[in-house]
């Protein structure tokens, strides 16, 4: 633990945002990458990304660059982008195909295996297969690609997210294909990109579009998890999710929540419920943007949101889904990034409508979020109190906090 990290929990409050240098401080974010981003097993991509063999993207977090590459074998590999020569990055590119992984600095060679296949005047003793690539856990789980930076045995991923299997199943993630990528590069700690995923008490006054496109009661009840809101709030809004489920669940639907607490490994989350009476899909007049995903045989009028962990979501409607990435990078800077999925046979999809409410959505998140890291970044900002409609934060904070060894009683009585 670093001393910034030590001496800021002295500022700690139950039930108040984290003092300024949770926000701001390169010690603190360090601590983060060592004791949380590098532990969890993050979404980083589809399968439908690298279709061929030898096809691959890059996927950052921090300061590391993760290849993640097709072999012959159809295995997906996941490889750090550092030459086991002198260290060079191997790809520069942010997505190619490549028969080979050739170092641009003095052309040591390697499969798409990761192993090292040629270097040039190395001496008798030197052993290539002593000098593959180093690989980072990789995991793919319905078309969805998961890595894991962990140097130790990562967290079990089948004991973690088994429960999800039949989830995904239905919505149809192995066979679907990423229609569109949207990137919106975000000027701020990626505790404030989560926490702001985490709460719908700004939806209303930052999303018109969103809030068009869904119940207003809904959005306070569990517009950001199923207990986001205040308890009171399911009163109006239980009856009208109860005749929903008998309804989806009478079509074959999988259903059922899911809300971690803080002593919880990746702290998942699952929503399903309805959208605006009348409303199909997340788009502008409520009518679907492309065919239907999955083992759907009709619409059924419901939407999901499933986290991975709070770096790792996905919303899915019944034509299309939505991976949400939150990956750090550095201390004020996190990629925010949505990769659009359809069914992967279908042909006649439309983007623009397909993308018009989370696009526009995740622009304005985009824009208070680093409103938000501005405003922390005045000496000024002390932490402040959250709203009932910000039950969220408060477990996202208990469960950060554990992960450094750190509780509310750290901190002096207020
Ligand atoms: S650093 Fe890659 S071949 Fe030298
Ligand atoms: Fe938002």
């Amino acid at each position: 633990m670093s001393d910034t990290l030590l001496s800021s929990a002295a500022g700690l409050r139950a039930g108040y945002s984290l003092p300024r240098q949770f926000y701001t401080s390169e010690a603190i974010f360090a601590d983060d990458m060592r004791e949380i981003i590098t532990r969890k097993w993050i979404l980083a991509g589809h399968v439908s990304q690298i279709p061929n063999a030898g096809d691959y993207v890059l996927f950052k977090v921090g300061q590391e660059q993760i290849i993640l590459i097709r072999d012959t074998k159809n295995a997906v590999n996941a490889f750090f982008n550092v030459c086991r020569h002198r260290g060079s990055t191997l790809c520069s590119a942010e997505q190619g195909n490549a028969r080979r992984l050739v170092c641009p600095y003095h052309a040591w060679t390697f499969g798409l295996d990761g192993a090292l296949i040629s270097a040039r005047l190395m001496a008798d003793d030197f052993d290539k297969a002593d000098n593959g690539l180093f690989a980072a856990h990789v995991r793919v789980f319905h078309g969805l690609i998961f890595v894991n930076l962990s140097e130790d045995a990562p967290d079990d991923f089948d004991a973690t997210f088994g429960e999800f299997d039949a989830i995904l199943d239905y919505h149809g993630f192995a066979d679907a294909k990423v229609a569109h990528i949207g990137r919106y590069p975000t000027a701020a700690n990626w505790k404030l990109v989560v926490e702001n995923f985490l709460e719908c008490y700004h939806c209303q006054p930052a999303h018109p579009e969103f809030c068009s496109m869904h119940p207003a009661e809904a959005l306070l009840a569990v517009g950001a998890g199923p207990s986001s809101g205040p308890n009171e709030a399911m009163e109006s809004y239980g009856p009208v999710l109860a005749a929903w489920e008998e309804k989806a669940a009478a079509m074959g639907r999988p259903l059922g929540n899911v809300d971690d607490g803080p002593e919880t490994s990746h702290l998942r989350l699952l929503m399903q419920r309805t959208m605006r009476e009348g409303y199909i899909s997340e788009t502008a007049d409520g009518l679907p943007a492309s065919s239907l995903m999955g083992k759907r045989k009709d619409w059924d009028f419901g939407r999901m949101h499933l986290a991975f962990s709070p770096m790792s979501h996905i919303v899915a409607d019944n034509d299309f889904a939505m991976l949400f990435r939150f990956t750090p990078r550095t201390a004020m800077t996190t990629d925010v990034d949505i990769l659009w999925l359809v069914d992967g046979k279908a042909e006649n999809y439309d983007v623009d409508k397909m993308i018009w409410g989370w696009d526009r959505t995740t622009l304005q998140d985009k824009t208070i979020t680093e409103d938000n890291q501005t405003g922390i970044l005045s000496h000024r900002y002390a932490p402040g109190r959250y709203s009932t409609q910000e039950r969220g934060l408060e477990t996202f904070q208990k469960w950060y906090l554990r992960h450094h060894g750190l509780t509310h009683q750290d901190a002096p009585a207020a």
